[in-house]
């Protein structure tokens, strides 16, 4: 079962399964987005009405469920203050499910965390790392996949990196090097680690096949579009002053999280792909790809 799987990652997780004609149910809410509930069904998926926020609605989709993958996140296209948001959703919700997949006798458990260099004092980091030690002492077996910045998101307009239009606005110097991964990439381990025995009570940090600085994916990019970019940055001081004096937790965690980004999250990669043979994408079959 997949909880998440109108979002990106766990819309390609359910395509991979799919694609391998693995039995898959999801837990969708009654307020996704149709025509992504829609695209699921077309995929074979299906569907289970419920929300983490709420324990009642999860023993049924939960009825005979082997394997749950997990990408739930509020942040940042489904939070509403106060409503579903970090507490309610990526704390409680996924401690939620977490109880609900011990009670229904489900046999692994798959979260999705994040990085552990994205570790300054915010209410995501907190949320992720309090819901990892509570997995791993609930007595299921488990994987935390900890990806690092997806290119996707961290490499696009939507934070300030806006290479198509020739703008660039970097978090700090951009000195520093980030392991960007795909979330493609991501997808293929956690759809990996239902078979792999190197998966089981293991916590995997998972990078793209580079550590690049935002000012090398710059370069990347200007290759590319064969132009010249134009790069501006957030100084360190106004991120961490925005962290200090955020109010929202979402925004709190935003700034947090470009902090992080600031100061560097290097991954290596080689232990792991020994164990799991995923073909990593690089940045720039990435950027080829949206131009
Ligand atoms: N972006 C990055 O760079 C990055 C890096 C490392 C790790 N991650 C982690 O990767 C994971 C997946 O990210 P993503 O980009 O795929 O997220 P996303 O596109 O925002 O998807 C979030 C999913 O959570 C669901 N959801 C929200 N509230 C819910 C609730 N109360 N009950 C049940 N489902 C709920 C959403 O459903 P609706 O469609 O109904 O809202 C959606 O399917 C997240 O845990 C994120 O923290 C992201």
């Amino acid at each position: 079962m997949v909880a998440g799987a109108t979002g990106l990652l766990g819309n390609e997780i359910c395509r991979l399964l799919r694609a391998k004609h693995l039995p898959v149910t999801a837990l969708v809410r009654t307020t996704s987005d149709p025509a992504k509930t829609e695209q699921l069904t077309k995929l074979g998926v299906q569907l289970f009405h419920g929300d983490l926020r709420k324990k009642e609605t999860l023993d049924q989709a939960l009825q005979g469920v082997k394997t749950v993958i997990t990408s739930v996140s509020s942040m940042p296209f489904s939070y509403k203050p106060g409503d579903n948001d970090i507490q309610s959703v990526d704390e409680d919700g996924i401690i939620n499910l977490i109880n609900a997949s011990k009670t229904a006798g489900v046999n692994h458990f798959i979260y999705t965390s994040f990085s552990k260099n994205l570790d300054l004092d915010f209410p995501l980091r907190n949320a992720k790392r309090k819901v990892e030690r509570y997995l791993q002492n609930s007595g299921l077996t488990y994987t935390i996949l900890r990806p690092g910045c997806f290119m996707e998101l961290w490499l696009s307009a939507a934070v300030g990196f806006d290479a198509l239009n020739g703008k660039v606005t970097t978090c700090g110097t951009g000195a520093n090097p980030v392991a960007y991964i795909s979330f493609k990439d991501v997808a293929k381990f956690a759809v990996e680690c239902i078979s792999n025995p190197a998966a089981r009570n293991a916590v995997l940090e998972l990078g793209g096949p580079q550590n690049l600085s935002q000012l090398d994916a710059v370069k990347i990019f200007e290759e590319v579009l064969d132009k010249k970019i134009e790069v501006g940055q957030i100084p360190v001081e106004a991120l961490q002053s925005q962290l200090a004096g955020a109010e929202d937790p979402m925004q709190k965690s935003f700034s947090g999280l470009m902090l992080c980004v600031s100061n560097g999250d290097r991954i290596e990669m080689k232990e792991i792909l020994d164990k799991f043979p995923v073909k990593l994408i690089s940045v720039k079959d990435y950027a080829s790809s949206v131009i």
